[in-house]
């Protein structure tokens, strides 16, 4: 191998320029929720990571080109082009769930998407739809609607991403369901080459992108089990993820209880307050998959 210059660490990779067009992208054992790296790490995960890439990079390269130019024999590291990255994380809905369901629930509606009425949580859509966030440098992602994406990355390209984003889900859907395995929703990260042309980047329809459920155990008006980050519950039974998440929001907690519900107090002087900062809190972990729903109950005390 060339030596390589490391040139960044994401959450969950390490990036190596090769040289100028060539990257080196190297992912870890590291799982993160909601931006927050928890403290154990998963043997092997970084090599699921990167195989499932690859396995789908192959199978979607007729729907749109991909930065794969080879895997090299540790299983995790993988060559890439190095792309002008778009600022967006180009995310895809086939089912009711997460932050799309509580959005849902309040208004009828997500990310600018007016949906049916009389939706179960974790019912099938009647339509994929294209629900872009903010890849945000520092700090986290927010979801936003199709005008202030075309803001940020032109309205013609955002047209081709999402045209893009829908096909991939489409296809990646069909062939997992087929094999009993349902895609909720999927998140993409593109890039831009030298000759402006749209490649596919980063991963693809891997537990970390993906909400992955078991068709079988399929059944809307609830939360799903999941092959996902749900897991991660029975991972960090200290809650650090939740509690981590939480500092950097800036929000004090005092004490939690984690399992499949995390249970938490917050000390507020200011009833309405209160009861604001709470909201802001759950809506910003919905935001990501760590948390499915949430429940705000206000007790006076003496
Ligand atoms: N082909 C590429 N060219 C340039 N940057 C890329 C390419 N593919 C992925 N990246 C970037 O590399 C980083 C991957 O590391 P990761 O740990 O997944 O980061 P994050 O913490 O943002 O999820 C991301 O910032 C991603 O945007
Ligand atoms: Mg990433």
């Amino acid at each position: 191998m060339p030596e390589a210059a490391h040139v960044g660490s994401g959450k969950v990779r390490e990036l190596y320029a090769l040289d100028d067009e060539r990257l080196l992208l190297v992912a870890s054992d590291r799982i993160s929720t909601f931006d927050v790296v928890l403290p154990t790490e998963i043997p092997d995960k970084g090599r699921v990571l990167t195989g499932l890439s690859a396995f789908w990079f192959a199978r979607t390269s007729s729907i749109v080109p991909n930065h794969l130019l080879g895997l090299q024999a540790d299983g995790r590291s993988s060559e890439c082009r190095r792309l002008e990255m778009l600022p967006l994380e180009c995310v895809v809905r086939g089912y009711i769930t997460g932050s799309g369901w509580k959005d849902y629930q309040a208004t009828g509606a997500t990310s600018g998407h007016t949906l049916p009425a009389g939706l179960r949580e974790s019912d099938r859509l009647p339509e994929p739809i294209f629900t872009p966030s903010t890849k945000a440098d520092e700090g986290h992602d927010e979801n936003i609607d199709l005008d202030q994406a075309g803001e940020l990355v032109g309205s013609d390209r955002l047209q081709e991403v999402e045209r893009i984003a829908l096909e991939l889900y489409r296809f990646a859907s069909e062939h997992a369901l087929a094999r009993g395995i349902i895609i909720a929703d999927t998140k993409f990260e593109f890039g831009v080459d030298g000759e402006s042309q749209l490649v596919l980047a980063d991963e693809a329809f891997t537990p970390d992108s993906s909400r992955f459920w078991p068709a079988a155990d399929y059944e809307p008006g609830r939360a799903q089990p999941s092959f996902d980050k749900q897991f991660v519950g029975i991972l960090d039974p200290q809650g650090e993820a939740v509690l981590g998440s939480l500092k950097q929001l800036g929000f004090a907690v005092g004490d939690a209880r984690v399992g499949r519900v995390v249970d938490l107090e917050l000390q507020n002087g200011d009833r309405e307050q209160a009861r604001a900062d709470l909201e802001r809190m759950c809506e910003q972990l919905l935001a990501n998959p760590l948390i499915e729903s949430y429940e705000i109950e206000l007790v006076e005390e003496e």
